[in-house]
């Protein structure tokens, strides 16, 4: 019998790993898109005390067969949970070794989001993206889906030969004539972070480490947009320790990618709604990176330490950005997510513990503490250390923690053990730790983000609203992206719908191309009800076509808080279909519609 590390109690997996645990994946799969459909085995090494099951996590899908060692055996699915699925258990003996699935996805498997040509940027083939955070990875493979069940994989996929498949693994950069791919991940990943794209993509270099995936169409947009990608991974491996993934590739996707970025281990995916064409979004690209450390080598054990994956990788995406073009542009994008986080705590008014940094989401879908709390606070509470005990210690601890724990999971408990004993305790520092991860709101001790460049805009602001200042002058500000995100996020409520319409007219921010600018003007126009320059038809065209969740239910919000619930309805009704589920859902609830 095989001493087994343990595993935390984690309410959102039927896995037992403590009884049997997978260690390594062999996938073999085809995927139809005519059925829209992936078929398949999920071949797991496993290693078990004295269990008589394995159990893993399933949700829709067909199962069809199970072997263990090659022998057919008789499966158990359990009750079904909407949110969590089914278990899957499996009879198996003490030396069991080799366990395998067949099955099919069905038409409710929300990983999976078949494009038909229209919907991508050449409008000749499908595509097939998946979307596997926090517990979506079931919905495609059977797999003991717990963030602290690590295992390698390997994976056989067949496409159409037009098309080509990648993976969080180690990548073709060419198609092939076959169709068939093969994949090797060899580094242990949480269930989460397997993902799988299938298009007509083709790869350009950037360094030898670094490159991006895109259709034709837009690869050289994307390659120049991201050139400075070698450069924030240096800058990275300069800050907390060697790159452990070898290669750091990203894949521009269609719009409908319910994410601006996702970072699948190897090769980031990405909304194309950072392509503004002047490298002013680049940031999300950095926070990806900076993942490949803070969740990807250190995760988070359980969703309710989620905070550990995001709060760390804002921390760390700030840093680098500070790196590559200084701390003034770092604390733009600090600022911004300070305002954020304000916001977020005043939506929490009457639900004061979702705002603490451990939450606790048993009986909950994960997503629901998936909000600005875990990234903004998170990076507010590790600023605030980082300002009090000195940049240097910060470092050196960060450093060294990633390293020790790397291709580990980690609890909030034993994060902050370490930190106590490593930071606080060795450097006699005293902090408030415990108000900060388990009380509500944001202590008195916070970190002041200070941005020069902001306060400008602060200005301009009241000397506009005062009448000292015109909206043609304001068009003339030599302002960078961040900044014409906080004017416009910051006019004034009551300011007259007259001022509103000079604006716009001077600005000609209802036909803004930068998709950020867009997302934050359209807000605005729906909170001032206000409908000059075509602006609704352009409100109706963004939501139509993107499918980024943090966008649309922005948007979609904005309609239902100005009492514009028909029109947030009546757009949702024809542009729900262009959406991936994990955006649908999220949209179904806020405007509590069913289909
Ligand atoms: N890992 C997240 C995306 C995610 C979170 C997927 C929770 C599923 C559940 C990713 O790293 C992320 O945070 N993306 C952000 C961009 C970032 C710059 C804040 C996004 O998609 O907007
Ligand atoms: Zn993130």
């Amino acid at each position: 019998m095989k001493k087994m590390s343990s595993y935390a109690n984690d309410t959102h997996s039927f896995a037992k790993p403590n009884e049997a645990v997978a260690k390594h994946l062999l996938l073999d799969i085809g995927v139809d898109f005519d059925k829209e459909i992936i078929t398949g085995t999920a071949t797991y090494t496993i290693e078990s005390t004295n269990a008589n099951n394995i159990f893993f996590d399933t949700k829709n899908l067909k199962i069809l067969q199970t072997f263990v060692d090659k022998k057919e055996v008789k499966f158990t699915l359990g009750a079904n949970d909407a949110v969590l699925g089914q278990s899957l258990s499996i009879p198996i003996e003490s030396d069991s070794k080799i366990v395998s699935i067949s099955y099919e996805t069905t038409d409710k498997t929300e990983a999976l989001q078949f494009l038909n040509p229209q919907q991508t940027a050449d409008k000749k083939h499908p595509f097939l993206l998946t979307q596997g955070q926090a517990i979506l990875t079931r919905t495609w493979i059977p797999i003991q889906d717990s963030p602290q069940v690590r295992l390698t994989y390997q994976a056989k996929v067949k496409v159409p030969k037009e098309l080509m498949a990648i993976m969080s693994a180690e990548n073709p950069k060419a198609k092939n004539d076959t169709g068939n791919y093969v994949f090797d991940m060899k580094q242990p990943i949480s269930p989460y972070l397997i993902a799988l794209a299938v298009g007509d993509l083709v790869y350009k270099e950037i360094s030898p480490r670094t490159g991006v995936y895109a259709e034709k169409s837009m690869i050289d947009k994307v390659h120049y947009e991201f050139a400075d990608m070698e450069k924030m991974v240096k800058a990275a491996e300069n800050l907390y320790g060697k790159y452990a993934w070898d290669q750091f590739d990203v894949v521009v996707l269609p719009p409908s990618f319910p994410f601006g970025g996702m970072e699948n281990p190897r090769l980031t995916f990405a909304t194309p709604t950072v392509i503004a064409g002047d490298r002013s979004l680049t940031s999300l690209i950095a926070h990806e990176l900076a993942h490949s450390w803070s969740g990807n080598l250190v995760t988070n054990a359980t969703w309710n330490d989620f905070w550990l994956n995001e709060g760390f990788t804002v921390y760390f995406e700030m840093r680098i950005m500070e790196a590559l073009y200084g701390k003034e542009y770092a604390n733009m994008l600090a600022s911004i997510g300070r305002q954020d986080l304000a916001e977020e705590i005043k939506n929490f008014h009457d639900q004061p513990e979702a705002t603490h940094l451990k939450l606790d989401l048993e009986g909950k879908n994960p997503d629901d503490g998936m909000n600005s709390i875990a990234y903004d606070k998170g990076y507010l509470f590790l600023r605030t250390l980082e300002e009090t005990v000195g940049r240097d210690k910060m470092d050196t601890f960060l450093k060294e923690y990633f390293n020790k724990h790397s291709f580990s999971t980690m609890t909030t408990e034993k994060f902050l053990k370490y930190l106590d004993k490593e930071l606080l305790a060795k450097n006699k520092v005293t902090f408030n730790v415990n108000d900060w991860v388990y009380k509500a709101g944001i202590p008195d001790n916070a970190a002041k983000i200070v941005s020069d460049k902001f306060q400008k805009v602060e200005e301009a602001i009241v000397n506009w609203e005062k009448g000292t200042l015109s909206e043609k002058e304001l068009s003339k500000k030599d302002w960078n992206i961040q900044q014409k995100i906080h004017f416009i996020r910051n006019i004034p409520t009551e300011i007259s719908l007259e001022k509103f319409i000079a604006l716009d007219n001077a600005c000609q921010f209802s036909t803004a191309t930068n998709s950020y600018i867009a997302m934050v003007w359209f807000e605005q126009a729906i909170n001032h009800d206000y409908h000059g320059n075509n602006v609704d038809a352009h409100i109706e065209n963004f939501l139509m076509t993107v499918g980024r969740r943090w966008y649309v239910s922005t948007l979609y919000k904005a309609f239902k808080r100005n009492n514009q619930v028909e029109t947030a309805k009546r757009i949702y009704e024809k542009a729900r279909p262009n959406y991936h589920s994990v955006t649908a859902n999220t949209i179904d609830d806020m405007l509590g519609v069913s289909y």
